[in-house]
């Protein structure tokens, strides 16, 4: 990177997004959260003043959107006023949540205030099976509610879906559902292994054959509901050959803001022990954009060793996901284990196919705990 007579890194581009991770309080206890296994408590939260002050400073840094996330946002009180100076900076606002907790008068007063999209997600089709992976009761049933209040709103209505082993057999009726929601677009999502949901591992990774069906399931539905409903797809990480360009590349065009104001280069890059973030509470955002060794330790490509450093898809796919990285190996610099290329692919595919015959191990629920564990004391990983 070059540097210019005033200091500033010339090559680095301005961010387009933000994740406002406003709290980590959540009435749902979903076992596959990206949050981290440390949950930050209300007291230690930014302030109303402090989440308008650094949403003005993103919107002066070049972000486009804001995307307003938890834990759960609405379990803020102050989130109309969040939204409304969003609005003010220029940004447009993207509300993510589980819906639970909101009425059709919150949600009235928050496109009032400037909310410009919701995205609702749902845990499964079966009412039932939904409740008892959020492990919150008749939460389905409200959220069918509050899809419909987005709608009578008039607001653009994104269904998000976390699939895994216990409800992939229901994906035909989870496209189903979401069509009958008029969802403008269903993001369906494997899920991610860090934080909780590495805990849960064993309790969630999907067979070989359920992401085979999976897979044929939504390329049918994106034919089939072309031009009324786009249908995203995030496949899983440990059934691929290849990663995928994680967060666009680090440090490349996303940054997300902790609910304690730490700015991270990815949403779950506190699982990676060791690095150390700054907050928006010690120094500007333009200043941790360009300057922070956590966003400067895997920009580009400078940081790889072999087998990236040589490879011809190096600039494709950035090396894939650190986060992935050090959950499975312990080194956040190490190839991505998706990767068949890297050392340790062929023992993550025996991983995945150990995991996915583990029967139906309990849930281990999200929630605040006594004791923080580290993601390195729990890592069950290739090395
Ligand atoms: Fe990508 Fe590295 Fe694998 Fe090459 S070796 S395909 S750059 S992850
Ligand atoms: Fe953090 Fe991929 S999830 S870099």
């Amino acid at each position: 990177m070059a540097e210019t007579s005033d200091g500033v890194m010339s090559d680095i581009q301005p961010p387009l997004a933000m994740l406002a991770e406003l709290t980590h309080r959540c009435p749902l206890q979903c076992p596959y959260c990206s949050n981290p296994i440390a949950l930050s408590r209300r007291t230690d939260e930014l302030t109303t003043d402090e989440w308008i002050d650094v949403i003005r400073q993103a919107a002066a840094l070049g972000v486009l959107q804001v995307h307003l996330s938890g834990g759960e946002p609405t379990a803020r009180k102050d989130l109309a006023e969040i939204i409304a100076g969003a609005r003010s900076s220029g940004l447009y606002t993207n509300l993510i949540t589980a819906g639970v907790l909101l009425t059709r008068e919150r949600l009235a007063a928050l496109v009032i205030a400037g909310l410009d999209h919701v995205q609702l997600s749902i845990q499964d089709s079966d009412p039932v099976n939904a409740d008892r992976i959020g492990n919150y009761r008749s939460g389905h049933a409200r959220k069918m509610l509050v899809a419909d209040w987005v709608r009578e709103a008039g607001l653009p209505l994104t269904i998000n879906a976390v699939v895994h082993r216990q409800n992939l057999d229901r994906l035909k009726e989870i496209i189903t559902l979401a069509s009958s929601l008029d969802a403008h677009r269903l993001e369906i999502a494997h899920v991610q292994y860090h934080g909780w949901a590495l805990k849960n591992r064993a309790a969630l990774m999907p067979t070989h054959d359920q992401v085979q069906a999976a897979t044929a399931t939504v390329e049918a539905a994106q034919d089939r509901y072309r031009g009324k409903m786009a249908i995203d797809y995030v496949v899983p990480d440990y059934y691929a050959r290849r990663p995928k360009r994680c967060m666009d590349g680090w440090g490349s065009q996303f940054f997300a803001v902790s609910p304690r104001g730490h700015v991270l280069p990815c949403h779950a890059a506190e699982s990676i022990d060791g690095m150390t973030f700054s907050s928006v509470r010690e120094h500007p955002l333009d200043w941790i954009w360009r300057y922070d060794d956590a966003f400067n330790r895997f920009r580009g490509i400078d940081w790889m060793s072999e087998p990236c450093r040589s490879c011809p898809h190096r600039y494709r796919d950035l090396g894939g996901c650190r986060c992935q990285a050090f959950a499975l190996t312990g080194d956040a610099a190490a190839t991505d284990p998706t990767c068949e290329f890297s050392p340790h692919h062929e023992a993550l595919v025996a991983l995945a196919a150990d995991d996915a015959g583990s029967g139906a191990p309990r849930y281990r629920y999200r929630r605040y705990e006594q004791t923080a564990v580290s993601e390195r004391s729990m890592v069950s990983g290739v090395r």
